[in-house]
């Protein structure tokens, strides 16, 4: 990483009083404001300088009425993800949405019915409980296998539910929290059950830049058998633009499109944010070194708390994880009840990390630390935990 991007990252950046959930609502989560704040998945890294020139030159036009997301938009996402991911999507394959949760409530609609079987790969994001939950389907969930070698599918178990009669899959890939990066193989293998059972698999791909050592993003349209899933993308996660809201459903079946977007506009979601749009395609056309940095300096930290804990926390049991930019901690090996260990993070160490059981219940005595922050943080969180059970 050149000096330029390391500086960047490191910056101390004061986000407090912008309204940001992650710092600013500390005290309405937590109970209490003097947390370092390791929670929320959105980064404290300033985005990609080109598109806060974009968004500038955007303001001072001054206008900002209804917009539609044009030609230059598609080609920016078609090559980020050509150039990234070594995906070929054509331009009438992209739908836009506000979020990939919007999305994921809007496949749910388009997919199934009331009543219908939904398969989630457990523990998972807490919004795939509610998509299925929210609008009366059947939750399936299958949960993943923590191995010596690291987290697997259980594929039996995929099967026998599929044959059961599961209708629609939502895939975390990689999967928040565990951090895992699925290898074309799984993914070839869990499509083709899919696609033997007439499941369609829809493709959380939200932290599809993050991945480390090698390890690979494959997307899942690109797989054989692929084309009848959606992917479910966006340039939020990956350059910090959560709060302005873009997103894109991306669906190479034609019949299956048009009752995604038939969705889209019954949520009358399809009017873009004018700054979602504007910032996405600066970051895909302008963002390549900035994401490298970003994933160079995540690892980083990464491989710091690793070190840390083996060294000075054993009890506290990680993975470096594959992709994402957070990590689930283990905290079976310390002494109490989850309750109890919330209260040691928070009111000990003064740490604000969400809580495992947010991601079901095998969450429990687990906690998920974000490590898209500048350093100077995540030691602060590391420090700060050590001392609370030091002095325990
Ligand atoms: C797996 C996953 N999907 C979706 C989201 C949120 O997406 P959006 O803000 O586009 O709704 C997150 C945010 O943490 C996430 O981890």
């Amino acid at each position: 990483m050149n000096s330029f991007y390391r500086e960047y990252l490191d910056a101390d950046i004061n986000r407090l009083g912008t309204n940001c959930e992650k710092w600013d609502k500390l005290e309405e989560h937590f109970g209490r404001g003097d947390l370092v704040a390791a929670w929320v998945a959105d980064m404290d890294f300033r985005t990609v300088p080109a598109v806060i020139e974009a968004l500038a030159q955007r303001v001072q036009h001054g206008i900002f009425g209804y917009t539609e997301n044009g030609e230059a938009d598609r080609a920016a996402e078609i090559g980020w993800l050509k150039r990234r991911h070594g995906v070929d999507v054509q331009p009438d394959w992209i739908l836009y949405s506000p979020g990939v949760v919007d999305s994921l409530f809007f496949c749910v609609r388009a997919l199934t019915q009331p009543g219908d079987r939904i398969l989630i790969q457990t523990p998972v994001y807490g919004p795939f409980y509610t998509a299925v939950k929210l609008f009366g389907r059947t939750l399936v969930e299958s949960p993943l296998d923590e191995t010596e070698d690291g987290w697997r599918m259980n594929f039996d178990d995929v099967e026998e539910k599929f044959r059961g009669g599961v209708k629609m899959m939502i895939l975390c890939s990689p999967h928040n929290p565990i951090g895992r990066v699925w290898t074309r193989e799984e993914l070839t293998r869990l499509v083709a059950l899919a696609n033997r059972y007439g499941v369609r698999i829809v493709s959380d791909e939200i932290h599809a830049d993050f991945t480390f050592d090698g390890c690979r993003q494959t997307r899942i349209v690109d797989v054989e058998g692929g084309e009848r899933m959606v992917m479910l993308t966006s340039a939020t996660k990956s350059f910090n633009l959560a709060g302005l809201r873009q997103s894109s459903c991306i669906v190479p079946d034609a019949a299956l499109r048009q009752a995604v977007a038939d969705e889209i506009a019954r949520g009358h979601a399809t009017s873009p944010n004018i700054f979602g749009a504007i910032a996405q395609t600066a970051a895909y056309n302008h963002g390549d070194e900035w994401m490298d940095a970003v994933v160079e300096y995540v690892r980083e930290n990464r491989d710091l708390v690793v070190a840390y804990l083996a060294e000075h926390l054993p009890e506290i049991r990680v993975r470096p994880q594959q992709g994402t930019y957070l990590m689930w901690l283990d905290m079976r090996g310390v002494a109490g009840t989850h309750d109890e260990l919330r209260d040691l993070l928070v009111n000990r160490a003064r740490v604000a990390l969400n809580s495992g059981t947010d991601f079901g219940a095998a969450g429990d005595k687990h906690f998920r630390l974000n490590l898209a922050t500048p350093r100077r943080n995540i030691e602060q969180v590391l420090e700060n935990i050590n001392l609370a059970m030091r002095g325990r």
